[in-house]
């Protein structure tokens, strides 16, 4: 199998895309890079994918920028006194597959000026949607894929989160005409093995195409 960079976006921020990257970099043996953190007070993003996704050191990229307040980066930043050069955030050498985690949804902004989409767009990488399966999913899903589409950002497909819920699911995949990549269920308790078998079962076409 071929090395493959993907990028992890979802249709709001805690929907599960930490959790849904650990299970695609640990199938796909891939590397993590979350190129901006906001929020430093708990464990990081970065620091979750290591221990869910049993990552040695080396294969968590170091993230481009930390910042202190969990907000969004363009805001996080400016309260850091610094300012983010969009020109720094290139995908960084790697060996390998790679998976690259965004901060909240796809129109959170990097700074005033340029929006995740849009560095999603300047990449041109294929990018997988985390969505929830609860209520109002339908919604936020299809304007997530019209954000991307409008900037021409190659949609792998849509991961969901939650319990099952068939027709939201379908009804995505039909309105939105996006591959349903397959689904995580809550998991009591999370942990490497859990994830990994759920990961597994629920997404039994791994990340194809
Ligand atoms: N499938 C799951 N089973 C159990 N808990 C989950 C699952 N997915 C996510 N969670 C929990 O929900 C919370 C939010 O998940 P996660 O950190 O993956 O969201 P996120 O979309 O990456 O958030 P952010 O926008 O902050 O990066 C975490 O506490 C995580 O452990
Ligand atoms: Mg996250």
């Amino acid at each position: 199998v071929s090395a493959r960079t993907i990028v992890v976006t979802g249709t709001d921020t805690g929907i599960g895309k930490t959790v849904v990257a650990a299970a695609m970099t640990h199938a796909l043996g891939a590397s993590y890079w979350k190129p901006i953190q906001a929020g430093l007070d708990d464990e990081t993003d970065s620091d979750v994918v290591a221990r869910l996704a049993g990552l040695p050191p080396e294969r968590v990229l170091a993230e481009a920028y930390r910042l202190n307040t969990p907000c969004s980066p363009h805001r996080a930043a400016a309260l850091d006194g610094i300012a983010i050069d969009p020109g720094t955030l290139r995908v960084p050498d790697h060996a390998g597959s790679l998976v690259i985690e965004g901060a909240g949804g796809a129109l959170v902004p990097v700074t005033r000026d340029l929006l995740f989409a849009d560095l999603f767009a300047a990449w041109g990488l294929p990018v997988v949607i985390v969505a929830r399966t609860g209520l109002g999913t339908i919604n936020h899903s299809l304007l997530t894929i019209e954000a991307l589409r409008s900037r021409r950002v190659p949609i792998l497909g849509i991961a969901f989160v939650g319990d099952a819920a068939p027709d939201s699911e379908a009804t995505i995949g039909a309105i939105g005409q996006v591959a349903r990549l397959g689904r995580l269920p809550r998991l009591d308790p999370l942990t490497p093995e859990t994830l990994h078998a759920a990961f597994a079962a629920g997404f039994a076409q791994g990340l194809a195409p």
